[in-house]
């Protein structure tokens, strides 16, 4: 297995291309298997996680193919040879159940396997079973698969989620796209991804009206035609490096960036003294000199504190001056990379879904491993700003969700190299 090799080396200075969005573009693909007409998604990211879902959706027959070195992705499922996502791809990548909502809106029937825990919590589906059985689909749970079916179609319907969740809300939506009638789902997810994902419904042909509020409603049409549709850019990413700066001193212009996609958590990062100002080609965030300051933490759902940048900004928090309390309200085991940057001198106490984190002067290089997607980018910031050398380990979950992560780095000065793995 690869590692990565970081060697602290002072501020950084220079410019980030920021690519297309992974979790809108885990939710567009699926999004294929409601038409019979091709589907092709420009500013796609690199990932291994694209690499799953593209097998997953070939697995059922559509054709998938990757163009302009992966940047675009050509899709047709004009003829599926199955409904059914096996266990051994779901398992790998939770958004696999996203093929569900769609398979049952075109063809009435879908086999998808549970995905199982990951190291981030147990992930059940309660919420996306009963948004689509309050769609008029018939679901039971069989031999680890859910068994889902709706001979008669669809139907539109009123439906209250009891918690906000994004992939629930985005099989909700394409499935009640080719409902009979109107759709109103409240409490709806209001995540950037969803709004690009209805952006490129509505290009296909469906009537969708809220997205980006609580409350959004579709009515159902026979059919939704072909489309070309631009991935957001990835504001998660976008997080990821706004936070090399903040912890290594320097400025950098994240290309791509939009305020809008990280307005809270630009917020906090001002809060701790960091500058972030939108620019004709992104976001500049610079930090000129002396430590930053401890900010406290609530992970939300949108427009909240994102989840998916708390790892990071507990790497950002090590070294701020004060006590920093962070809660992470949305998975209940997100905190592994804790113990990880223990290992470099942070001083962290993790009690439950609070982390309280006291900052400190300097953080130390040290040989780390990554447990999860988000986490092993953190420990990689930590290495950034850190005395000396930071070995992080099991880098292929890097892989799932940052594209060319040294060379990005590289670029604005950082010390930074793979180690390809015997
Ligand atoms: C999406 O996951 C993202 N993944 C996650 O990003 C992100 O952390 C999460 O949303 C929250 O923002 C993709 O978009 C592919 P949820 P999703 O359904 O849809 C519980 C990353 O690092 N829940 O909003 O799975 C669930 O257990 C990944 O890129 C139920 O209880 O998230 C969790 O505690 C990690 N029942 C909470 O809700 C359900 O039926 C949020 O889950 C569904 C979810």
């Amino acid at each position: 297995m690869d590692s990565i090799l970081v060697t602290g080396n002072g501020p950084l200075n220079g410019q980030i291309p920021i690519a297309g969005a992974k979790n809108a573009c885990l939710t567009l693909m699926p999004a294929t298997l409601l038409s019979d007409e091709p589907l092709t998604l420009t500013n796609a990211p690199r990932l291994s996680d694209i690499k799953t879902m593209t097998a997953l959706l070939q697995s059922l027959g559509a054709e998938v193919s990757s163009l302009q070195d992966g940047q675009v992705i050509a899709m047709s499922s004009h003829d599926l040879t199955s409904q059914t996502a096996d266990y051994d791809i779901v398992r790998k990548m939770r958004a696999s159940n996203l093929v569900l909502g769609p398979l049952l809106a075109r063809f009435g029937q879908a086999v998808v396997s549970l995905p199982g825990g990951c190291a981030i919590g147990a992930r059940p589906m309660d919420l996306h079973v009963e948004g689509l059985e309050a769609l008029g689909a018939e679901i039971e749970l069989k031999d680890g698969y859910l068994h889902a079916k709706a001979p008669g179609g669809l139907k539109g319907a009123v439906h209250e989620m009891r918690f906000a969740s994004v992939g629930a809300t985005e099989n909700i939506v394409m499935a009640a796209t080719l409902a009979k009638g109107t759709t109103v789902l409240k409490n709806a997810a209001r995540e950037p991804e969803i709004v690009d994902l209805v952006e490129c419904l509505r290009k296909m042909g469906a009537q969708i009206s809220g997205e980006g509020s609580s409350t959004i409603e579709i009515q159902g049409v026979d059919r939704l035609h072909g489309a070309t549709h631009q991935v957001v850019t990835d504001r998660i990413e976008l997080g990821t490096y706004m936070l090399a700066p903040a912890i290594c001193g320097g400025e950098v212009e994240l290309l791509g960036g939009r305020m809008s996609l990280v307005a809270s958590f630009a917020e906090k990062l001002e809060a701790a003294g960091v500058s972030v100002t939108e620019t004709a080609n992104g976001l500049m965030v610079a930090r000129k000199n002396g430590r930053v300051r401890s900010v406290d933490v609530v992970t939300e759902p949108f427009p909240g504190f994102p989840t998916d940048l708390q790892a990071q900004m507990m790497a950002l928090m090590c070294t701020a001056e004060g006590v920093s309390v962070l809660e992470e309200r949305i998975f209940e085991n997100r905190f592994m990379h804790a113990p990880e940057l223990v290992r470099m001198g942070a001083n962290i106490e993790v009690h439950g879904g609070t982390a309280t984190v006291t900052g400190v002067e300097r953080l130390k290089g040290a040989p780390v491993m990554a447990t999860d997607l988000r986490a092993s980018v953190s420990l990689i910031l930590a290495g950034l700003a850190a005395e000396g050398e930071t070995t992080v380990s099991r880098v292929y979950h890097l892989d799932r969700g940052y594209e060319h992560v040294v060379r990005k780095l590289e670029g604005v000065g950082a010390k930074i190299e793979r180690i390809k793995g015997q």
